[in-house]
């Protein structure tokens, strides 16, 4: 059981091999996605609007943000585990980005960091990645941006396309590993895709992305209610665990749970 490191992912790129990415906040959703085979979990800032009960991923914290790291990274056995830097956490200088890196894979034993920007983070990411931790990059739409880009868009379209390919580049100029891309115009995607050597990792950015990432509960049809247009759900835990709940609840009332087999002798 080989660890899955950043070359290796490199290496699928050149072999023109697609992988597929999985958030995790957890022991079991890390275990569960590990044994699954898929190659990096990432303990996305996502946990603020899918474990941590708020609105955005705006209000998490650093301190949030560690004991769910450590504990995907302590239990995934094979995956690279990636783990996403908070708003306010890095945008403020190349020092703070890197002390908040170093948190991450000290305390959080995250394998490297993801972050959300384009050229303006080339400093940050150059930072994090001289001092030893690796770097993820997040560009298109950027959720820690949300006010600021005036909601969920689609960003690269028309002649906002340059730029975002000019993004593409600094970010692997300034030495990250990966690059996620976040609901982008398909073809924009392609092009980025096939100009970087870097891994593109897309969420809404069409099929010819090097790997794809999508929020594991989205996948897994836990959250419910009607997701964006980019998840496909692949199964219906909600209505599974509502219906484990239910059961349990008139077991209990029916006085048919516990049994004689759940129960202690004198
Ligand atoms: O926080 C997150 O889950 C993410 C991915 C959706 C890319 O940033
Ligand atoms: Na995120």
């Amino acid at each position: 059981l080989r660890r899955v490191r950043i070359p290796h992912l490199h290496e699928m790129k050149q072999r023109g091999e697609r992988w597929a990415m999985l958030t995790a906040y957890d022991m079991y959703s890390a275990q569960v996605f590990d044994e699954a085979g898929i190659p990096a979990l990432l303990v996305g800032d996502s946990a603020g609007n899918n474990v941590l009960g708020y609105a955005t991923t705006l209000p998490v914290t650093v301190e949030e943000m560690l004991p769910l790291t450590r504990a995907v990274a302590t239990a995934a056995r094979r995956a690279l585990v990636v783990a996403d830097l908070p708003f306010g956490s890095y945008q403020g200088s190349p020092e703070q980005a890197y002390a908040t890196g170093v948190r991450f894979m000290k305390e959080g034993l995250a394998h490297a960091v993801k972050l959300e920007g384009g050229a303006e983070m080339a400093p940050q990411i150059e930072r994090l990645v001289t001092g030893g931790v690796p770097v993820c990059a997040h560009i298109g739409f950027t959720p820690q941006s949300e006010h600021a880009l005036g909601g969920y868009k689609v960003q690269g379209r028309g002649e906002q396309a340059d730029a975002l390919v000019a993004d593409a580049l600094a970010v692997q100029q300034a030495g990250a590993f990966a690059v996620v891309m976040e609901m982008v115009p398909a073809p924009i995607a392609a092009r980025i895709t096939q100009e970087l050597s870097i891994p593109t990792i897309g969420i809404g950015a069409g099929p010819d992305c090097d790997a794809q990432v999508l929020v594991w509960q989205d996948m897994a049809g836990l959250r419910g209610g009607k997701g964006a247009r980019f998840v496909k759900q692949y199964a219906d835990l909600r209505s599974t665990l509502a219906q484990a709940a239910r059961t349990y609840a008139e077991d209990v009332s029916a006085g048919t749970f516990p049994g004689p087999e759940h129960s202690f002798d004198s």
